[in-house]
């Protein structure tokens, strides 16, 4: 139709159905004029995994204590959150004063305190929030205890346990344990209980080895509580936790508490260990193709490491998925497509069976399911969530620095 020549009466018409488009295509409009690279967060399927989480975790009868590392933002908190006192595990102590500042109260900090640090745990602590701090050794126990003691204050801790020789913690049978327990019982420093995460689950591939994960994780913090308590050390809380575990406890019989924090989004990692389907991650990079080598067959993105981050955490899985699997710009894998490398601003998309590229044209946006999702989320400065069934767009900004 020839717009410049219609009557009054067709201009009319066509400017009703031209304003009943941008009605209907509101969410496209506004990610069209969003510049790439940019995350993604699919909101209706983010909040199926929280649900599933929560229905997993209570029908056990324990508090889920969701780790703030993963979302980092405040405008998201309320759908992790049920309430201002719901308990809160965070990362960083700038995740807590953040957190604290908007009015949540219950937070555990769940890396091993550097005694610099107590300054800030102190001012939070005195300000009504209910922080806790976590340790594995007799320096650190002494620290706390001499800093309490200088300052009159208290601050709660969580001696942490080893579960599985991943990284950080006491185990459980050994006889430090009850040498930190006693600098701090005799210093007179709350214990709150005994902490661990199961971070070597992120090695498992097969149920059963999801289930021992679980069971050895469990099992570490029960055996580390009664060595206390035969002791005549207060050790009322017993907490543990990782996405892969806590997708699998069969019994939570003697714990009070689970921790997790990548399930919102989830990740390939997390299907590559079997926790989640590819389609349930809720989280991706929205990426521009930005160039075609017909040589070597490859599509030039503007996602590089800025925007993807260098995780190669499936580099170890059945399926290495280079740095993110590519999806078209719905969300739909396109099944022969990872992105193969990674420089600043630069990603390279390769194809395992011959795909033609240049049928992708320059301009294209796809979006790129990250390998973790800590690591990707932490690239950027906000999110933009979608929620396509209600038509709504948002953006939740991230909490950055430490
Ligand atoms: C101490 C601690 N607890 C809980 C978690 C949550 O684990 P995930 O990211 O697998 O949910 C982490 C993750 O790094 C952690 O370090």
């Amino acid at each position: 139709m020839d717009v410049f020549n219609c009557d009054l009466m067709h201009s009319h018409v066509l400017i009703e159905v031209f304003t009943t488009e941008i009605a209907v295509h509101k969410i496209d409009i506004a990610l069209a004029q969003l510049d790439t690279p940019f995350l993604y967060v699919d909101k209706p399927q983010f909040l199926r995994n929280i649900r599933r989480m929560k229905e997993k975790i209570e029908g056990h009868k324990v508090e889920l204590r969701t780790h703030f590392k993963t979302l980092k933002s405040l405008e998201g908190a309320p759908y992790l959150y049920q309430d201002k006192a719901s308990p809160i595990t965070v990362s960083t102590l700038k995740e807590a004063e953040a957190l604290a500042e908007d009015g949540y109260k219950n937070l555990t900090y769940a890396v091993g305190i550097a005694p610099q640090k107590l300054p800030r745990v102190k001012s939070l602590i005195s300000k009504g929030t209910n922080l806790s701090i976590l340790l594995d050794s007799m320096s650190q126990a002494a620290a706390v205890s001499s800093f309490c003691k200088d300052n009159n204050c208290d601050i709660p801790v969580w001696i942490e346990i080893d579960c599985d020789n991943h990284r950080a913690g006491i185990k459980p049978e050994s006889s430090d344990l009850l040498e930190v327990a006693n600098i701090l019982y005799k210093g007179d420093v709350t214990i709150r209980g005994v902490l661990t995460h199961a971070g070597g689950s992120y090695a498992c591939s097969t149920p059963d080895q999801l289930l021992k994960a679980a069971n050895e994780e469990k099992n570490s913090v029960i055996f580390a509580a009664s060595r206390l308590k035969d002791a005549g050390i207060p050790c009322p809380y017993t907490s543990i936790g990782s996405t892969p575990t806590a997708l699998s406890y069969a019994d939570l019989t003697g714990i009070t508490e689970v921790r997790a924090g990548v399930f919102p989004f989830f990740d390939l990692v997390m299907a590559g260990i079997g926790v989640c389907e590819i389609s349930e991650i809720a989280l991706s990079v929205v990426t521009t193709v930005i160039g075609y080598n017909a040589e070597k067959n490859w599509l030039l993105i503007d996602a590089g490491w800025m925007a993807l981050s260098r995780d190669r955490g499936t580099s170890s899985q059945q399926r290495d998925c280079g740095y993110g699997l590519v999806c078209d710009f719905d969300g739909h894998v396109i099944d022969s497509l990872y992105v193969d490398g990674a420089n600043q601003e630069h990603g390279i998309i390769v194809s395992t069976d011959g795909y033609d590229m240049s049928s992708i044209k320059v301009g294209t946006k796809l979006r790129i399911l990250p390998n973790h999702a800590c690591a990707t989320a932490g690239m950027h400065l906000n999110y933009q969530v979608i929620d396509k069934d209600s038509d709504s767009h948002e953006v939740w900004n991230r909490i950055l620095g430490w």
